[in-house]
């Protein structure tokens, strides 16, 4: 698949197969293209918890506060990305009055998911979640900012029409 393959066919998956198993090799691929991710400062300021079996399906349980995200039950992968502190000032963060480490994490979470649609498997980003209880899990100190899903999607799930702003609102060429 070339890029725009992988853009058109990522979709947040909330179907996932609860009866497959991700093969290690493609879980290794996803992590592999996480390592390349490029962030501020190239300081790579997040960690991953990549959790697996009994660890994995306690992890979804606390996603799902209220009721939401029950559809990560049945992942069988959960990645926990949590935010390291700075190790220095950054400087252009301060100036910028920014913070960039969202933004890494963000697009972090888009290589993951671009990688994990090359490989054929179905993700969902969850920023909707328990973080105490995510802390304890995975013996986290830091902040946890995103968690992802990762599984096959059900076999009958299929590719949903993008819905998204219309060019003429997202961009201009000047
Ligand atoms: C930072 C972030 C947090 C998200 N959190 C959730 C979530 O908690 N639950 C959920 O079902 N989807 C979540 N999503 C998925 C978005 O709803 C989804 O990406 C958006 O509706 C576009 O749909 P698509 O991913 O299928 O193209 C999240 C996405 C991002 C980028």
């Amino acid at each position: 698949m070339n890029f725009i393959e992988i853009a058109e066919n990522r979709q947040s998956c909330r179907n996932f197969d609860p009866d497959r198993q991700v093969e290690t090799e493609k879980l290794q691929a996803i992590l592999d293209s996480a390592t390349l991710s490029p962030s501020a400062v190239n300081r790579q300021p997040y960690f991953l918890t990549v959790c697996t079996g009994e660890l994995a399906k306690e992890v979804a349980k606390a996603t799902t506060p209220l009721g939401f995200n029950k559809f990560t039950l049945n992942s069988p992968i959960q990645i926990v990305i949590s935010e390291k502190p700075p190790v220095a000032p950054n400087v252009g963060a301060k100036m910028k009055k920014c913070d960039y480490r969202s933004v890494d994490i963000g697009i972090l979470s888009a290589y993951i998911t671009a990688e994990a649609t090359a490989q054929g498997l179905g993700s969902c980003i969850i920023g909707w979640f328990d973080e105490k209880k995510l802390r304890t899990l995975c013996d986290l100190k830091d902040t946890v900012r995103l968690v992802i899903s990762i599984g096959y999607a059900k076999e009958d799930d299929k590719l949903r029409p993008k819905k998204r702003k219309a060019p003429k609102d997202l961009y201009k060429i000047l």
